[in-house]
């Protein structure tokens, strides 16, 4: 993935708010130029103006801004507006109005309203997007399409209802199959035909989970196939690269589908920064999320948006501290990002984003806070132009699916509301972040090649295709971490049978799964691991360990007592590990990686990470290095280095870095 030489910096650019007063566009360009703004991300709901009634077209303000951007150096990724539609055509096709999962039908308003399924809506969206692609897409500042805007929910219309029970008859072929896959003689939820599934609904249907599995599928691949009929429209002219800004870990699509039709991926950060615990935990869950974004397809990402100040949808908005947005803009390059893009340029005047920040203020002008941040951080960034293309390149993958998170969530059992699937990621995740080793988050389903090291936290969902593929990679020398919940549904959710971990990875785990254990929040069990005293909570599994199991950890209370809580076992030329407890604090965690990274030789980059220093290295095809030091935590940190190096920015040689409170800096080493 390589759009340009240059580390692209630039955002959502929405003119047309403006259009009557285009002496604003002029200044704009003047402000682009001193903030060093090289990008703008066009057109983003911008629908009504393009078509502001039906076959009536006005292009007048991307005419006037393409011609403007170019004379200013400024490239344009130009976003199709599908993601609001007009009012008139609510008006006029009320069919492309929402229907809620509640049957509910939705009334204009807001912004990715539409029904997926819609003819009318398609039909209007793949004719603007020719139209756009017609005029625009061979123009020499269009860098990128930008489809739709953050895809996002579900449409329970009839359109929508027709076209499921068309995907299942699809999937299944007999509607035997489907009732053998969701187990429907329970409670006598057979079905006789296809036409007979309603989707999920809070009204409804709710305790079927192979239904809610494959509803939750299905709304992925409307969506995707929503886009790839966008994707074909503004090919009709143009062959510049497409991509759709994704939202990290939300929860309603699974992005490893949706992000298949596109070019590359690209993403939109909104973390909570300076909370009043510190910014370690939102540092760490942020670089996860930059790792995931960029493993989609294992290749280098845009950060297509962040706020360059605050928010204006949270509970609470607070100021990014000075020197945060830099930081934070760093750490998205430190992870594979080729860009750093801002929501938004100019604050709008009315509306519900009218306190949102951006780089320009409502006063107008350049001389704030904010806009001088923007332009010292673009200044900075043409020096540091050689990253482009650089990459992080890790030997640790964790897995990580969609379809098995949600399947846990709408399991009932365990802490019924909230598995904290997340939270549990995150756990293995941390001492590698910690130690500057850098992962990637992949799908269970995709290649691990040229991985050392595979965890699979609560990986529930898991079937006999994974299972073996697993099994395969230990045998042939790989190391796989589990924890508890490992393997004990299909891909259907059907519990296997014959013991958990299922579908074989018993023998490769050496053990049996018995029990698992639910704790009250506030509870803890004791365990002794690998030498030391440590706290369980939440989880804890009995297992029933093979004799060639090797015992590395007990729990010592609990009528568990005794039995083991953490075990490893050879197989074939691997080993397989087995955490059969949420650790309470990450002590745990943080002993157990170190001691395992130690025996893989996945080393960190530097000799010594003080706490709250995050350290990444990208690297290129010419095997240069760049190392990111990035001090989230609020005190001054002094850095070894081991060795020398050179400040990227400025070539000054440095063997010790000594970064103030959000300080950062990119090194050549
Ligand atoms: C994003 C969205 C933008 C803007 C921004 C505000 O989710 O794509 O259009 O609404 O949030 O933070």
């Amino acid at each position: 993935m390589k759009l340009s030489d240059k580390i692209i910096f630039g955002g959502d650019y929405n003119p047309e708010q403006w259009r009557e007063t285009p002496e604003i566009w002029d200044e704009d360009m003047r402000l682009m130029r001193l903030a060093h703004w090289n990008e703008a991300t066009l057109g983003v709901f911008s629908f009504a103006e393009l078509e502001p009634e039906e076959g009536v077209f006005d292009f007048s303000v991307p005419d006037a801004i393409f011609e403007k951007a170019e004379q200013n150096g400024v490239k344009i990724i130009l976003s199709t507006p599908s993601g609001a539609m007009p009012r008139w055509m609510a008006e006029k096709y009320p069919e492309i109005l929402r229907t809620l999962d509640d049957r509910r039908k939705a009334v204009y308003g807001r912004r990715e309203n539409h029904c997926l399924t819609s003819p009318v809506y398609r039909e209007k969206v793949a004719e603007i997007d020719r139209k756009l692609s017609e005029r625009y897409g061979k123009n020499p500042a269009l860098l990128a399409w930008h489809i739709s805007n953050e895809f996002n929910g579900e449409c329970h219309c009839p359109l929508c209802r027709a076209a499921f029970c068309d995907f299942l008859e699809k999937k299944y072929g007999t509607v035997d199959r489907l009732n053998a896959a969701w187990w429907t003689r329970f409670w006598s939820h057979r079905a006789n035909a296809f036409s007979e599934i309603e989707p999920p609904s809070p009204i409804g249907e709710t305790c079927v989970h192979g239904l809610t599995l494959d509803w939750k599928r299905f709304v992925t691949a409307q969506t995707a196939d929503f886009a790839r009929a966008e994707i074909e429209a503004v090919r009709a002219f143009s062959d510049r690269p497409v991509t759709t800004n994704l939202m990290g870990f939300y929860q309603g699509l699974d992005y490893r589908e949706l992000s298949k039709p596109f070019d590359f991926v690209s993403w939109d950060n909104y973390p909570v920064w300076g909370k009043p615990e510190g910014d370690e935990g939102t540092a760490a869950w942020t670089a996860l999320t930059h790792d995931l974004m960029r493993s989609m397809k294992r290749e280098n990402f845009l950060l297509m948006e962040s706020t360059p100040s605050h928010t204006n949808w949270k509970d609470v908005n607070k100021l990014y501290r000075p020197g945060m947005m830099r930081l934070a803009s760093l750490q998205a390059l430190a992870h594979g990002s080729e860009s750093v893009q801002y929501f938004q340029w100019r604050k709008s005047r009315g509306s519900s984003e009218k306190m949102h920040g951006a780089v320009v203020d409502h006063y107008g002008k350049e001389d704030t806070r904010v806009f001088g941040e923007v332009a010292a951080l673009g200044e900075e960034l043409e020096k540091l132009a050689p990253i482009v293309g650089s990459t992080p390149r890790p030997r640790v993958a964790l897995l990580y699916d969609w379809d098995n998170v949600w399947a846990l969530q709408d399991l009932q059992g365990m802490q019924k509301k909230n598995k904290q699937v997340g939270g549990a990621l995150l756990r293995q995740y941390l001492p590698f972040w910690r130690a500057g080793i850098s992962c990637d988050v992949i799908g269970r389903r995709e290649s691990y090649e040229g991985y050392s090291l595979l965890v699979a936290p609560m990986t529930y969902l898991c079937e006999a295709e994974t299972a073996k593929r697993l099994a395969a990679f230990v045998r042939e020398g790989g190391t796989l971490v589990a924890t508890y919940a490992l393997a004990q549904t299909d891909e259907n959710d059907l519990c296997h049978l014959g013991g958990f971990p299922g579908a074989g990875l018993s023998e490769v785990f050496g053990l049996r799964a018995e029990e698992l254990d639910t704790l009250y929040p506030e509870e803890r069990v004791k365990i002794s691991a690998l030498g030391e005293s440590y706290l369980a909570k939440d989880y804890c599994e009995i297992l029933k360990p093979e004799a060639d199991t090797e015992i590395l950890g007990v729990y010592e209370s609990e009528f568990y007592a005794g039995t083991p809580c953490l075990t490893s076992h050879a197989y074939g030329k691997g080993r397989a590990y087995y955490i059969a407890f949420r650790d309470a604090d990450g002590a745990f965690s943080g002993a157990f990686y170190r001691r395992l990274a130690g025996e893989l030789g996945l080393e960190s980059p530097l000799p010594e990470i003080p706490a709250g220093v995050s350290v990444q290295v990208r690297e290129n095809e010419k095997g240069e290095a760049f190392l990111f030091v990035l001090n989230f935590s609020r005190e001054e940190r002094r850095v070894p280095l081991g060795r020398e190096m050179t400040l990227l920015k400025n070539g000054e040689a440095l063997s010790e870095l000594v970064l103030p409170p959000y300080g950062g800096e990119v090194l050549r080493a």
